[in-house]
């Protein structure tokens, strides 16, 4: 193949295309326009492209609309994925690949585009796969493209896994930690590198199959982590340490390192629970067993429940108890509510005859979707826990952490606070009449509004 049939004139931009506009694939491609790549975002839904012609982003996503309007003269939206294929360079793939009923990823939606880029491309090209995908994923797509492919042109495939969080992805991808390339030649690696050569990051080239499972066992290992520090947290409460000292002790530890040691209720989102299972679903599937990652989730699932096990404490039952809710997202700086643990605790209270108030500064819109009925939504905390019986904070927002705790004595009719994010000191409660319940560490006030 003649590599110069890959650049555009202007040297080394290229013409790519994106189908999929989720988190993974119009921050991809928001940031690869912002380094003078031609890119073309595709998406099957036409209203989100529209509002995407019109430079408005449809993910809250901070950083996102300003970076998309500053790069609109080389973005182009469509649902038309035939006139994006047909004369791409590189093909981002960064549609999502959802938990199916046992656990295993569902690739429906990266084969359907698969199949479309071999019925439409023109001219050589590299498909690369950003979704999370089950090991040997990249080897079944290329055999399939190959197989369905309609013109005789080389089309490669290569894996280059996406390691952007929610609430930070465009910083995130602009300075990556790491830009994993997967090939099985040279020839992709180089377009890559090429792709990524205004990118501040190291680039690592290794097997496609490991690309594909770097990426796995990132996010598990993450996972692990956050569920090995809730256990901790939870032996903390039992024996009279406080994880918050715990955790600042062993992060000074290189090795070990501060973050992503926060206990709490549970790690959720679109990435976390879906990848832990389908990585032991797969593990399974080859006849291994991989009993940590399959401890990380049972934690996990348990975790979540933690506040509402807590609020037993306090009250016998939750009939006509005013309950207010600090944060529904499944952590700030997201409208996201995948795995939230908001999403299993409201009902448990709702069932038990509680009214619930709840506030989120972006998440509520999204909230009131899945719970359009019975539910009280306020516009400020102030409002969500005036007259409360009992206050449950689900995600940590700068709000919560900032706000005035002498609030929650002033306004609540019993000022229980049950946190389950550790949004404050316990010194700060010290000379107040609120009951501050938290992770890991010792409750304050413990017995004052405790039903006899
Ligand atoms: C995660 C990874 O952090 C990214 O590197 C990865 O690219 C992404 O998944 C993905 O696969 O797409 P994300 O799900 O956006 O990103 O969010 P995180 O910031 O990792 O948080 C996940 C969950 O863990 C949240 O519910 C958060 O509250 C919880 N968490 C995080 C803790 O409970 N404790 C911590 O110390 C850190």
């Amino acid at each position: 193949v003649n590599k110069l049939l890959i650049y555009t004139k202007d040297g080394k931009k290229m013409k790519i295309a994106v189908p999929g506009t989720g988190y993974v694939g119009l921050v991809t491609g928001v940031c690869l326009a912002s380094k003078g790549h031609k890119v073309t975002c595709v998406d099957v839904d036409e209203n989100k492209v529209k509002k995407m012609q019109r430079g408005e982003s449809p993910i809250y996503e901070p950083g996102l609309p300003e970076l998309m309007k500053e790069s609109m003269e080389n973005l182009i939206f469509t649902t038309d994925y035939k006139s994006a294929y047909q004369d791409a360079d590189v093909i981002f793939i960064g549609v999502g690949t959802p938990e199916k009923y046992d656990g295993s990823a569902n690739l429906t939606y990266v084969f359907q585009v698969a199949k479309q880029i071999a019925q439409t491309a023109e001219k050589h090209c590299v498909v690369v796969l950003k979704s999370t995908v089950p090991i040997g994923t990249n080897d079944k797509i290329e055999s399939y493209i190959h197989n369905k492919q309609v013109n005789d042109v080389k089309i490669y495939v290569a894996s280059n896994p996406e390691f952007l969080s929610q609430g930070t992805a465009v910083h995130d991808t602009l300075h990556a930690s790491r830009i994993v390339i997967g090939v099985t030649e040279e020839y992709p690696a180089d377009v890559l590198k090429q792709v990524y050569e205004n990118f501040d990051a190291p680039k690592l080239v290794v097997e496609r199959r490991s690309a594909e499972m770097i990426k796995y066992a990132s996010n598990d290992f993450l996972a692990l982590k956050i569920s090995y520090i809730n256990e901790i947290a939870n032996l903390c409460e039992t024996v009279g340490a406080d994880i918050e000292e715990v955790t600042a002790g062993m992060g000074f530890d290189e090795r070990i390192g501060h973050r992503f040691l926060k206990s709490g209720i549970g790690y959720g989102g679109s990435c976390f629970p879906k990848d832990t299972k389908a990585l032991n679903w797969f593990a399974n599937f080859n006849d291994n067993e991989l009993r940590t990652i399959k401890a990380a989730i049972e934690v996990n699932e348990n975790q979540k429940f933690k506040l509402v096990k807590k609020a037993k404490k306090y009250y016998n039952d939750f009939l006509f108890l005013n309950v207010a809710i600090l944060g529904c997202t499944f952590k700030p700086g997201t409208d996201d509510l995948r795995e939230a643990p908001s999403l299993v605790n409201i009902p448990i209270l709702m069932e038990d005859g509680a009214y619930i108030r709840v506030w989120d500064p972006v998440g509520q819109e999204n909230f009131k979707k899945c719970f359009p009925e019975k539910i009280q939504y306020c516009s400020c905390i102030e409002d969500a826990i005036a007259g409360a019986d009992l206050c449950l904070i689900l995600t940590e927002w700068g709000e919560v952490k900032e706000f005035d705790i002498k609030k929650y004595e002033e306004l609540m009719k019993h000022p229980i606070v049950l946190d389950g994010r550790n949004c404050y000191n316990l010194s700060d409660f010290a000379n107040t009449r609120i009951t501050y319940d938290s992770i890991g560490r010792r409750t304050v006030n413990p017995d004052l509004y405790i039903e006899k």
